[in-house]
């Protein structure tokens, strides 16, 4: 039978064929993993009361050790549990995990995101990993009132496929003490390249990780401590706490449809570290504003230079509008580091319990001839 040797050989290479193609072109799009906000659950027969039995019994994941499914509005004590992407969450107990096989196109930088709450501990952290990358998220400050935030976390696909790993490292006495997960998504990272018009990366922060459409709260983009991938591309997070990310959609934003808010004081700084020449002049402008989140007070926001500095103070009606600024120093190395903090701790006026603060945005870098 000389076809059935040749006919599976000549079949399996269009297999391939299709398979490479499929692959290039099935890196994944934009926005929620498939079931990201987990409004598809389980069959009731996978279920133990809230407990999920069973590694698929949620659509499109597959889970690890203690995985509660959480209807909104579920009560736990007297606290009542309300989701804000829809009308489910998973629970992550003791060294639960949540994962998802994603195809992405290898070399490229994703960023992922995805919505988090408190519910008992102090103290959660969430591990999130892409093999070989991962990153610990503290999740121990409270950023918004309702107790949900969201973070984003960065990594380089070295593989067609993405195994993204959500996983609470927490061992807690009561193994239902654990944070909510809602709303996964991703978003491919184009990360910009310093120019003649700008000698910082993404200056304006119009690149940067996925923003949900419908949630109030920003983004976080958590100090990046082991982490060389940042999810705002060209900066890092140095300092203890988060920069919050938003976008002109839900937030006043200085210049185009990003921003950032120093939401931390001094333990929430952004920095980059730009290419100089020294005895060279330089002038850092940049943008400082509030987010018309009900931020109200006089703020400061100290921007660095290698060592020269300036204090930009801005009264803030927590209305939305900016100032610009400019820091014009000399370069004593090659590598001079930038760096912005907001020198006060803000809380929102309408709620006493959410952080906030400044808003930078559209900074620039450039040389100008010496005077
Ligand atoms: C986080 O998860 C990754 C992947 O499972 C693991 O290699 C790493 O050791 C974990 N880190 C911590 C601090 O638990
Ligand atoms: C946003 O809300 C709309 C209407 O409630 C819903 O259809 C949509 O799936 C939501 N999108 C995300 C990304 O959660």
């Amino acid at each position: 039978m000389p076809t059935t040797a040749a006919f599976p050989a000549a079949v399996l290479l269009l297999l391939c064929a299709a398979a490479a193609s499929a692959s290039a072109s099935a890196a994944f799009i934009d926005g929620l993993l498939p079931n990201g906000d987990f409004e598809l659950g389980p069959k009731a027969s996978d279920m133990r009361g809230t407990v999920v039995v069973g590694r698929y019994a949620v659509p499109k994941w597959e889970i690890s050790g203690f995985v509660e499914y959480i209807k909104s509005g579920q009560k736990q004590g007297d606290m009542l549990l309300v989701v804000p992407g829809g009308a489910f969450a998973v629970r992550l107990g003791n060294e639960a995990s949540i994962k998802q096989r994603l195809p992405v196109a290898r070399g490229m930088y994703y960023s992922l995101t995805f919505s988090a709450a408190r519910t008992c501990a102090q103290e959660e952290k969430l591990n999130v990993s892409v093999a070989p990358d991962w990153g610990v998220l503290p999740m121990q400050t409270l950023y918004s009132s309702n107790g949900w935030d969201s973070y984003a976390w960065a990594f380089r696909a070295d593989r067609d496929v993405a195994e993204i790993v959500i996983h609470n490292p927490g061992v807690e006495e009561d193994p239902a003490c654990g944070p909510l997960i809602d709303s996964v998504a991703i978003r491919a990272l184009y990360p910009p390249k310093a120019s003649n018009r700008n000698l910082l990366k993404n200056g304006d922060f119009e690149e940067g990780p996925y923003v949900f459409p419908n949630t109030t709260w920003g983004v976080l983009i958590p100090p990046n401590i082991e982490d060389d991938h940042s999810p705002l591309p060209g900066w890092m997070v140095e300092s203890l706490k988060a920069v919050k990310y938003i976008d002109s959609g839900h937030f006043s934003v200085p210049e185009g449809k990003r921003a950032v808010e120093l939401v931390a004081g001094k333990e929430s700084a952004i920095a980059q570290v730009a290419r100089t020449i020294p005895g060279k002049t330089y002038v850092l402008s940049f943008a400082v504003g509030d987010a018309s989140n009900s931020c109200e007070g006089s703020m400061v926001v100290e921007a660095f230079a290698g060592k020269d500095t300036v204090k930009v103070p801005y009264e803030s009606k927590g209305k939305g509008g900016y100032k610009r600024a400019v820091l014009r120093f000399k370069a004593v190395s090659v590598r001079t580091r930038i760096m912005f903090y907001s020198t006060f701790y803000t809380m929102r006026s309408d709620d006493f319990s959410s952080l906030c603060g400044p808003v930078l945005d559209d900074v620039k870098l450039l040389s100008v001839r010496n005077p």
